[in-house]
């Protein structure tokens, strides 16, 4: 019998165990590198950029994945973030059912784009929503959270250690059963919980979880959070004082969702995440305010410390005040973490997809990208697709060359940025070459921005004097770092990328690089060849 992928996940289906079949080649496991201070997503071996987009909470029952695909080719992602849910893959104690996850594979093999499976377990949104219905249904044996008032909170407590032993116990039979039934690695990265943390208290008060507080802070802990106290070994409160509580939280979330990571990876190690709701990074709140508990920014050291097994701690950006925005992508880009955003919105925010390139992301994903959701009347009988063109313009421009762009990012040759509302430009310093860019440019070279911030741009050294150059809605100039020289184009190629080469489509001359090179709103990709006179 020939073994097709359709016959490989029949068989997954029938829940026996998975032999690999001597044809499917096994293909490497992918992993988060660094390298002189930089993060890439090695998939097959080789820098990987996700052009991501995550589904709608909802959609992935085998029913409404026809829903899903259509989008993402819309959208020329090359990777689906989507979840598996607690209560669908154990409906039973003990009992695993593979079939979504096997659905989802070999579906996901046939539209060829890889997928990162987000496990909906313990916690979703600071909840225990996706706990199995066996679980709910034994709320003395799965404790919620108990607040100061010592009433029980809608979130789990992570002090539940029959919780933690369930979770651990399915999450491990997941990633077993992803490892036998994908050897082409068509899961590249899996999310651990989603949003860990709570809302409505900012911790557990349950007994106890009040004598951990009351006793000294792990030394671990101290030390990531340079606490430097009065005493050799102080409890929570006296080492971080109006943060206590929030410190506290998260080294308990942190502990128990770093178990469940650890034991999914003995299983089979693929990179893990945890993903944040974010506290405002410009004016953050009082605890209390923002969900707690999570790999929020101010506890991160916390997070790195008690969850070793999480390669990347992320961050969910809905921040639509864009000095917000840009400040997350800085906080979450850090020595001990590779920058990922795996869930953004708001359709003027797409252009920060090139500010996050320009952080080294090693990718990025919009949040409800697919055709499941009932339209409102506003939106009414417009063109379904609408919703995603922001987006999809990111991904129809750098997908042809996502490999390059991945690689150039990795070796820290490539810079990215997005227009911000009254900044009419920057310049992108290159060595012996400053790249000159400039939004609503007209042609006496007057930039007056655009009428709303949509430009993008990403600038890539190729060569000394040789520059990969391409973006929406700005003009990019270069000049030479000194004064006394002037640039001149060589060369100016517009073409594409395919299979890894670039394919000439014609030289731009006279009124197309007399103002300086012009990016619209169709997707341009440029070679640009620079000398001096
Ligand atoms: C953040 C969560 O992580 C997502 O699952 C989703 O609930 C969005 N918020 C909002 O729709």
């Amino acid at each position: 019998m020939k073994m097709t992928s359709a016959v490989l996940a029949a068989l997954v289906a029938t829940n026996v165990a998975v032999t690999i079949p001597a044809q499917v080649k096994e293909r490497p496991i992918p992993r988060v590198m660094k390298k002189d201070g930089r993060f890439a997503l090695f998939v097959d071996d080789a820098p990987y950029l996700m052009l991501g987009a995550q589904v709608h909470n909802s959609s992935d029952w085998p029913a409404m994945l026809p829903k899903v695909w259509p989008a993402m080719e819309y959208l020329n992602v090359n990777t689906v973030e989507i979840p598996v849910y607690w209560e669908q893959f154990e409906p039973r104690r003990g009992q695993y059912d593979y079939t979504a996850i096997d659905t989802l594979l070999s579906e996901a093999r046939r539209h060829r784009v890889r997928l990162v499976v987000l496990w909906f377990g313990t916690w979703k949104n600071g909840s225990q929503h996706y706990m199995p219905e066996w679980m709910k249904l034994a709320p003395d044996r799965y404790p919620h959270v108990v607040d100061k008032n010592g009433h029980a909170v809608d979130s789990p407590s992570p002090f539940a250690t029959a919780s933690l032993d369930a979770d651990k116990s399915a999450f491990t039979a997941f990633m077993r059963r992803l490892k036998a039934a994908d050897p082409q690695r068509t899961v590249i990265m899996v999310q651990v919980e989603n949003e860990p943390g709570t809302w409505g208290s900012v911790r557990d008060y349950s007994a106890a979880a009040q004598k951990l507080f009351e006793a000294p802070v792990p030394p671990e802990v101290l030390s990531a959070m340079q606490v430097k106290a009065a005493s050799p070994s102080p409890n929570w409160q006296a080492a971080f004082g109006p943060e206590a509580e929030v410190c506290f939280h998260a080294w308990a979330v942190a502990r128990y969702v770093g178990q469940v990571a650890a034991a999914g990876k003995a299983a089979y190690p693929l990179p893990l995440y945890a993903n944040a709701a974010l506290r405002d990074p410009l004016k953050p709140g009082a605890p209390g305010s923002y969900e707690s508990g999570g790999p929020t920014d101010n506890v991160l050291p916390i997070w790195k410390v008690a969850a070793p097994a999480l390669d990347i701690l992320a961050p969910d950006i809905y921040q639509n005040d864009p000095a917000a925005y840009l400040k997350v992508l800085e906080l979450y880009h850090r020595d001990d973490n590779a920058l990922f955003v795996p869930e953004t919105g708001g359709a003027g925010n797409a252009r920060f997809f090139f500010s996050a390139l320009g952080l080294q992301a090693i990718g990025y994903s919009p949040f409800g990208m697919d055709y499941t959701r009932n339209r409102s009347a506003a939106e009414g009988s417009g063109p379904r697709e609408a919703f995603l063109t922001p987006w999809a313009m990111n991904y129809r421009l750098i997908g042809p060359m996502q490999r390059e762009i991945a690689r150039l990012n990795f070796e820290g040759k490539l810079q990215a940025v997005a227009e911000e509302k009254g900044k009419l430009g920057e310049t992108l310093p290159f060595g012996p070459w400053n790249a000159q860019v400039s939004y609503g440019a007209s042609r006496n070279n007057r930039a007056v921005g655009n009428p709303e911030p949509t430009g993008r741009v990403l600038v890539a050294q190729l060569k000394d004097n040789q520059f990969l150059v391409a973006g929406y809605f700005c003009r990019v100039d270069f000049r030479p770092a000194s004064a006394e020289q002037h640039r001149q184009f060589l060369r100016v190629e517009e073409g594409t990328y395919e299979n890894g080469v670039f394919k000439f489509l014609r030289i731009w001359n006279g009124d197309e690089t007399d103002w300086g090179l012009n990016f619209g709103a169709e997707p341009v990709v440029l070679r640009v060849s620079l000398a001096t006179y």
